[in-house]
């Protein structure tokens, strides 16, 4: 895989879908993808891929696309995706609805949460537990997100911002995921609280869970993302460790207004 210099970023390209170079498929890949919303291009050739267990921090200016490509690989009605293949595990999403993608473990976090009015916090988690696959008990949720164990019976829309977020992210834990997609988690929080989910989504982390992390907080990303990706136009224009992001001083100059 070569490098290529585009106005002094470097940018990593990527020719061929990761499925068809054989030995050593990415867990997680999207290659070539472009989206529309009605006649909007908004998506226009995304190329990446995660390997299993890694922290990605999707980077990128208000209107890069970092929420529409997290919706095209949620496999959300809209944006609509008219090319390209997001593979998971080795299963094709780019040929599933939204709800096929949810069972084969694709959990997007909407940076509006969606708690589900007149549901306590308890009932949000069993909710989730429904149907199969099921992912961590609620037992095991309680011990890692200790202030909605001290909530549960409190109904989950009068959780204050912070919490609401702990829920929306325990809820997705509740299944059996293989990519978390975060939007924006720290979007509206008090820095004391950015902390809390911040560790957090550490401790998801070190139980191996591959996600992916939106934050126009940029610095608190990168602190847990092990990689960085950044997003300009629809386009991806750095794909990189976090390090050599907090490193560049023009490409945060330029790309996150850091
Ligand atoms: N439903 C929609 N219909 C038409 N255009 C849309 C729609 N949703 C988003 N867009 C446009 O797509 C572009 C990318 O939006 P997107 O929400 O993906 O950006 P973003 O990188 O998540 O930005 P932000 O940091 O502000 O959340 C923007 O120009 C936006 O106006
Ligand atoms: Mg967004």
């Amino acid at each position: 895989m070569s490098d290529r210099i585009v106005d002094n970023i470097k940018v990593k390209d990527r020719v061929a879908p990761v499925q068809s170079q054989g030995s050593d498929p990415a867990f997680f890949s999207c290659w070539d993808i472009h989206s529309y919303y009605g006649e909007s291009y908004i998506v226009q050739g995304v190329n990446f891929d995660i390997r299993e267990g890694e922290v990605v921090a999707l980077l990128g200016r208000n209107g890069a696309g970092k929420t529409s490509t997290l919706r095209s690989i949620a496999r959300v009605d809209d944006p609509q995706v008219t090319h390209g293949e997001i593979w998971l595990d080795h299963k094709p999403l780019h040929k599933m609805s939204s709800y096929e993608a949810a069972q084969s473990g694709v959990a997007l976090v909407p940076e509006d949460r969606r708690i589900i009015a007149g549901l306590t916090v308890h009932e949000n988690l069993e909710l989730a537990q429904i149907a199969p696959p099921v992912g961590w008990s609620i037992e095991r949720l309680y011990e890692h997100f200790p202030r909605l164990a001290e909530r549960r019976n409190q109904m989950g829309t009068t959780l204050s911002g912070g919490e609401q977020q702990m829920l929306a992210v325990a809820r997705a834990l509740a299944r059996d995921i293989k990519l978390l997609l975060l939007d924006e988690p720290y979007e509206g929080l008090a820095p004391v609280i950015v902390q809390e989910i911040a560790s957090i989504v550490d401790s998801i982390k070190k139980q191996g869970i591959t996600t992916i992390i939106v934050e126009q907080n940029a610095v608190a990303a990168l602190r847990l993302a092990d990689r960085a990706l950044i997003l300009d136009m629809g386009n991806i224009v750095f794909d990189g460790t976090a390090k050599e992001v907090l490193d560049n001083e023009e490409l945060r100059h330029e790309y996150l207004a850091i």
